[in-house]
């Protein structure tokens, strides 16, 4: 029997779960993100087996010198750019994350963020609160047609091919990606263009989704230069992550109209937000909320604890991160 600590309120599943496991589990007393030396402080005093752990908890050397005896961290999260995988493999500790039970999810928001901003939902929903609506006009909030576009999917994993079927098939999209490899699903089941550069992505397409995980070489992966290579007319997506691009070059040619408008769930510097983003009308701005279905966070729940499981049963856990 092991003790798991979870660093924050979680949908039950898993924890029953780990319980039915005969584990003891404490989750966080704390009602938000434990803040750094809180965390130390906790795992200290609690000297968990196990951690399961979220994306705003920052997992790195320091954080698993004070649990010495927790070899594995299981994030609830598919994205792993919160835990640092040099220091895990220093300290013998194993990542878990939670992929695959949110690709659907985060596809089917990523699609409503793409329709809201070309159709102007939250624009228009925006207008009608403020009282501003006087009656039907033939020019007022004009948006944008999506079939026969072109979408630009860059990172053609399971969330962007998701991202990238929805379009084609329900949208009657084009679909041109970036990829370090080519994918056979895009290629062959949707027609997809394949391009080894970034940039031709960028230049040619009407929508850009943003799908790459965060790593050292993703980071800043979209900045001014490349913002700029993107059409007048296209548009950004990223329910990815914030630091993939510079946020203030984007309110930068947001205002400058140097994109038409962007639609974003993750943030640089969340839960901050870049200065000016929040005055922008052409933005679409969610809470990090891709995956947040009650379905898919049970699963990330469930899934996550299945992962301690095995691993406190000796095996190896379904999702170990791998170092690449
Ligand atoms: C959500 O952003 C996740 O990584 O699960």
């Amino acid at each position: 029997m092991a003790k798991i600590f979870v660093t924050r309120k979680i949908p039950e599943v898993g924890i029953l779960n780990l319980e039915k496991a005969g584990h003891t589990v404490v989750v966080s007393e704390k009602d938000g993100v434990l803040e750094r030396e809180e965390l130390v402080s906790v795992l200290k005093e609690n000297n968990p087996d196990a951690v399961l752990c979220l994306l705003t908890d920052k997992i790195d050397g320091e954080i698993f010198a004070a649990a010495p005896q927790a070899k594995i961290f299981a994030s609830y999260s598919v994205g792993f750019g919160h835990m640092d995988l040099d220091a895990a493999e220093e300290h013998g500790v194993t990542l878990t994350n939670t992929p695959g039970v949110l690709t659907d999810t985060v596809a089917e928001h990523t699609i409503a963020m793409m329709l809201s901003i070309t159709s102007r939902i939250t624009e228009g929903d925006r207008f009608m609160r403020d009282g501003k609506y006087e009656g039907w006009g033939p020019m007022m909030l004009l948006g944008t047609d999506l079939k026969g576009k072109t979408l630009g999917i860059l990172g053609a994993g399971r969330i962007g091919s998701r991202v990238a079927e929805i379009a084609k098939k329900g949208l009657g999209m084009s679909i041109m990606y970036y990829d370090i490899k080519e994918s056979d699903f895009l290629n062959s089941e949707l027609d997809a263009e394949f391009r080894k550069e970034i940039e031709d992505v960028l230049t040619e397409s009407d929508v850009i989704s943003v799908h790459v995980p965060l790593l050292d070489s993703t980071r800043g992966l979209i900045n001014m230069e490349r913002l700029s290579s993107m059409k007048n007319s296209a548009y950004l997506i990223n329910s990815s992550r914030g630091p993939i691009i510079d946020e203030n070059a984007l309110v930068m040619a947001l205002k400058n109209k140097v994109i038409k408008g962007a639609a974003l769930d993750v943030y640089e510097k969340e839960p901050a937000l870049a200065s000016g983003l929040i005055e922008l009308e052409n933005v679409v701005i969610t809470p990090h909320i891709a995956s947040a279905t009650e379905e898919t966070r049970g699963k990330m729940s469930d899934m996550a604890a299945k992962n301690i499981i095995a691993f406190l049963n000796g095996e190896t856990p379904p999702n170990a991160v791998e170092k690449k």
